[in-house]
Order: C-alpha cells, then structure tokens, then sequence
C-alpha cells in the first residue's frame, strides 16, 4: 500500500477552521483555527484538561464538532486510513488473551483475505523499529506498561499512514524507550506530518516545526522560537516556568512537571 501524499510537499495536511467541542453543553475547545503542512512536526502543549485529546479526536472525526476540519482536502472519516493514532495510556482488553504480533496485526487484517504474509512482514518490521520484535509471540498483557506502549507505537505506524496523532506516546516510557522513539519519529517527520501531545517539549525541541499552545483556545501557534517564551507558558499555565535559549531552540525548565 504506497502512500499517495509519499514525497508531496508544502501540500496542506490539515486545515481546521472555527472548530468548537462541546460535551453536554460545555465547551472543551472553541474557535480553533490552524493549518498544518505537510510533512511537519506539530507539538500540542497545554494543562490537562485543556482539550488537548479532544483536539486530536476531532482531527480524526472521532467526536462531533462545529466547524470544519479537512484533511488533504477531505473529511476526517474518508482519510481515517492514511491516519495513525495513538491513543492516551490505551487499555487494551487485557481479559482477551492476545498476543503482541495480533495486536499488530489486527489493523491489517481484511475482512476479505485474511492475514498476508506481507502484513506479517510489515508487522514485524514495525515492532523492529520499536526494538519489540523478540516479543512476537508474547502475551501483550505479560508486557510491562512502556513495553505495551511500544508495541502500541509498532500498531499505530505498522499502516504506514501519512499522518501520525499520539497522544502522549512517552507517558509510560523509561528514557531508553524514550529515545528511541524519539529517533524513530525523527525518522517518520522526514515524510509523514506527526501531530504530539507533549507536557514536555525539550526533548523534541529541535525538530518540532510549529507548536500549539492549547487552552480551551489557541494561545499561540508558531515555531519553538515564536511560542515557547516565558510569557506564553506563564499564561498556559498559570505559573512561571523559565526558558533556556541556546541559538534557535529553547528548553523549559521543569518541562516535564506535568507529565
Ligand atoms: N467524554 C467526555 N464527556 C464529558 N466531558 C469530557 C469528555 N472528554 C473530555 N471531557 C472534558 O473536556 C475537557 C478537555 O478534556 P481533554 O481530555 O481533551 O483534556 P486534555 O488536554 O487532553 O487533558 P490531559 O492533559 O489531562 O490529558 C476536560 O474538562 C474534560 O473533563
Ligand atoms: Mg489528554
């Protein structure tokens, strides 16, 4: 399945216009406009239960909404399959006893043909890129917390989608972990636009191309340089938060205290 946006540039991924959340009447994201190139990096920054998820939700058509959302020009619903997505600290059913390589594969698999050996080839190639392939035919629910998030990356990048939506994908990774996802998405930025959820941005600081500060509203949206600055994050979130500077990027001191 080759990908049609594959070595398209400066196309826009993802134009969001006017777009308003309500769940029973409150209003968790209002008025947010933004266009996303691609390929490109976007982080999402923001307090809990600024509307972060919800945001990504949207994105994907997997919530109503008012406004519009387009992506390459279409819904969200008839792209769902060039999408990727990463959802909060997932639970899987752990009372189904599925193992590693069916958690995988379970996005593959046609109603039609069943599982191909090319989906198995893909499958595994994915939990390589997340260092799990040992892990094949292991009980997903005798995995270790950041050990089901890897294999839950290897899951959300095993379709090879053009756009990639993670919801804190480090949230239960140990640093190891870390940073080989974040080579691994160093990698995918190159042809893919990648949308992150992050409480802590520094460790993806230099090749993040734009950053969203969310609360509610949009608070900011530009380059690292443009919207980490001390007055943004002391408006984000309420308290003051010191930025190193060191040439075009910046660090946030105690970036990860809300993670
Ligand atoms: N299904 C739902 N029904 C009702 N309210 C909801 C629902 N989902 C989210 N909310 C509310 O909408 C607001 C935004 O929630 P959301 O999960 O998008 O925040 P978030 O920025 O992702 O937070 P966190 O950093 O904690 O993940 C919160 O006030 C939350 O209580
Ligand atoms: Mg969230």
């Amino acid at each position: 399945m080759g990908s049609r946006y594959r070595g398209v540039r400066n196309l826009s991924a993802i134009e969001v216009k006017n777009l308003t959340v309500r769940y029973d009447g409150y209003v968790a994201i209002e008025d947010v406009s933004i266009t996303i190139d691609h390929p490109s990096l976007v982080v999402v920054m923001g307090p809990n239960g600024a509307g972060k998820t919800t945001f990504l939700k949207a994105l994907l058509g997997l919530i109503p909404y008012n406004g519009t959302v387009s992506i390459f020009g279409k819904s969200p619903r008839k792209v769902r399959d060039r999408l990727g997505y990463l959802p909060q600290r997932e639970r899987i059913n752990l009372n189904v006893p599925l193992k590693v390589r069916d958690v995988v594969l379970l996005p593959l698999i046609s109603r039609k043909t069943g599982i191909k050996r090319y989906d198995v080839k893909r499958a595994k190639e994915a939990l390589e890129a997340v260092g799990m392939v040992d892990f094949w035919d292991s009980r997903f629910d005798s995995l270790s917390g950041g050990q089901q998030q890897r294999v839950l990356f290897a899951r959300t990048i095993v379709t090879d989608p053009d756009i990639l939506i993670l919801d804190e994908p480090f949230s239960a990774a140990d640093v190891r972990t870390k940073l080989a996802l974040i080579d691994l998405l160093h990698k995918l930025k190159r042809e893919k636009t990648v949308i992150i959820v992050l409480h802590d941005i520094n460790p993806l600081v230099e090749c993040t191309d734009r950053v969203i500060l969310l609360n509610r509203r949009v608070l900011a949206y530009g380059t690292v340089a443009e919207v980490i600055t001390e007055d943004n994050l002391e408006k984000l979130y309420g308290t003051k938060i010191p930025v190193i500077r060191q040439g075009p990027v910046c660090y946030v001191v105690g970036g990860d205290r809300h993670a």
